[in-house]
C-alpha cells in the first residue's frame, strides 16, 4: 500500500471544484507538498483559502498544465513525485468551442505522460469522466461499458484515456484511470458553464426559475465531491489500481425533474419551471455501477444523496444570503 504521508504531490486544476478538495484532503493527510497548477479557467482562488490558510506546505503555479516546458520546470523544481491530473475545461464549453473542450484534455495527458515515461515523477492518477461512455447501453454501466462519447468534451477524456492505457500497456507506468460520474458540493462554479446543481441553486436565490433542458426524464449518477476526492486518495494508496479504470459513483439514478424538485423543495420554491430545448447529444441515461471501486480497492461513497444535497444547498444559500 503507497502512503501519501510525506509524499511531493501536484494537482493539475487544483483550483477547481474537485481539485481544491483533493488538495484540502491531501494536506489533511500528511501529503510533503501539495502544488497546484491551475490556469483559472474556472478555477477560483477562494477555493483554495483553506489550503492556504492552514498550510504552509500548499504552493499555487497559475500556470497551462498542457506546456511541456512550464510542467517539466515545476516538477523538476518541487521534487514532485506524484500527480493527480484534473484539469479540464466544463464539458458545456464543446458547445462554443469544440475545439478546445476536446484538445485540453489530450494535451494535458500527453505533457503529463512524456513527464513520467521521462522518469520526472514517480505515478499518475487520471481523472476520465462518465461522459466518455456516453448514453447507458446497460445499467448499472460497468468499467466494460462502450465508450460512445456524444460531445468533444466527452472525446477527448475517452481520447486520453486510450493514450494514457496505452502507456501503461507499453511502458508499465505506474498509472490509475478513475471515471467519476456527477459530482455536486460545496465550491462547484455557478456561473457561466455551471453543472445543474449550483445553476439551479442561483438561479432560485436569484429569484429566476429553475431550468429545465428536454424533458427532464435524463438521469444521471450523483457523488459527494468529498467523497470523489476519498476515491483518488485510495486510489494512489491501493497499487491493485495500476493499469485499471474505476467509476467512481453512487449507483443511483436520479432524473433532472426528480433533482430540480428536491432543490425547489429545499428552498420552498413553488414557481414555474423555464422548459428548454433539449441540449445537442445531451446523455440520455447514466448510472455507475460501484462494484469495482469497492471490490479493488475498497472505497464506498460516505454521503447519500440527500445528506450531500443539503450540505451543497447550505453552502450555496451561505454564499448568497
Ligand atoms: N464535476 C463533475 O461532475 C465531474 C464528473 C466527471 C469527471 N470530472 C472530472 O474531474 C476533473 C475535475 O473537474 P471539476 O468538476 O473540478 O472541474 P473544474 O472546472 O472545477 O476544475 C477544472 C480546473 O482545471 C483548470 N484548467 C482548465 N484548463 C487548464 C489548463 N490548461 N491548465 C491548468 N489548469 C486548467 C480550470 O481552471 C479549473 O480550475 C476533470 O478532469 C473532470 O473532467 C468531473
Amino acid at each position: 500500500m503507497a502512503d501519501i504521508k510525506g509524499k511531493n504531490v501536484l494537482i493539475t486544476g487544483g483550483a477547481g471544484f474537485i481539485g481544491s478538495h483533493l488538495a484540502d484532503l491531501l494536506l489533511e493527510r500528511g501529503a510533503g507538498k501539495v502544488v497546484i497548477v491551475d490556469n483559472y479557467f474556472l478555477g477560483k482562488p477562494e477555493n483554495n483559502r483553506f489550503a492556504q490558510e492552514n498550510f504552509e506546505n500548499f504552493k499555487i503555479y497559475r500556470d497551462d498544465a498542457r506546456d511541456f516546458g512550464t510542467m517539466q520546470a515545476i516538477v523538476a523544481g518541487e521534487s514532485i513525485e506524484v500527480v493527480f491530473n484534473l484539469a479540464t475545461i466544463a464539458l458545456n464549453y464543446s458547445f462554443f468551442n469544440p475545439y478546445t473542450a476536446y484538445k485540453v484534455n489530450v494535451d494535458i495527458a500527453e505533457t503529463l505522460l512524456r513527464l513520467l515515461k521521462d522518469g520526472a515523477y514517480q505515478t499518475l492518477i487520471h481523472s476520465s469522466s462518465s461522459e466518455a461512455y456516453g448514453t447507458a447501453r446497460y445499467s448499472p454501466m460497468d468499467e466494460a461499458h462502450p465508450l460512445n462519447p456524444t460531445t468533444p468534451y466527452a472525446a477527448g477524456k475517452a481520447a486520453a484515456d486510450l493514450m494514457i492505457l496505452s502507456f501503461y500497456q507499453v511502458y508499465g507506468l505506474d498509472i490509475s484511470i478513475l471515471r467519476p460520474f456527477n459530482n455536486y458540493g460545496p465550491r462547484q462554479n455557478d456561473l457561466a458553464l455551471a453543472a445543474i446543481i449550483p445553476l439551479t441553486a442561483r438561479r432560485i436565490l436569484n429569484g429566476e426559475a429553475p431550468i429545465l433542458e428536454g424533458t427532464g426524464l435524463q438521469t444521471r449518477d450523483f457523488i459527494f465531491v468529498k467523497d470523489t476526492a476519498r476515491a483518488f486518495l485510495t486510489t494512489y494508496e491501493r497499487e491493485a489500481a495500476r493499469g485499471e479504470i474505476i467509476n467512481v459513483g453512487s449507483g443511483r439514478e436520479i432524473s433532472m425533474k426528480d433533482l430540480v424538485g428536491a432543490i425547489a423543495r429545499y428552498f420552498d420554491y413553488s414557481g414555474p419551471i423555464d422548459y428548454r430545448p433539449a441540449r445537442p447529444a445531451d446523455v440520455q441515461r447514466l448510472c455507475a455501477s460501484a462494484e469495482l471501486a469497492k471490490t479493488l480497492i475498497g472505497f464506498e461513497p460516505e454521503y447519500d444523496f440527500e445528506r450531500g444535497l443539503k450540505e451543497t444547498l447550505d453552502w450555496y444559500k451561505e454564499k448568497y444570503l
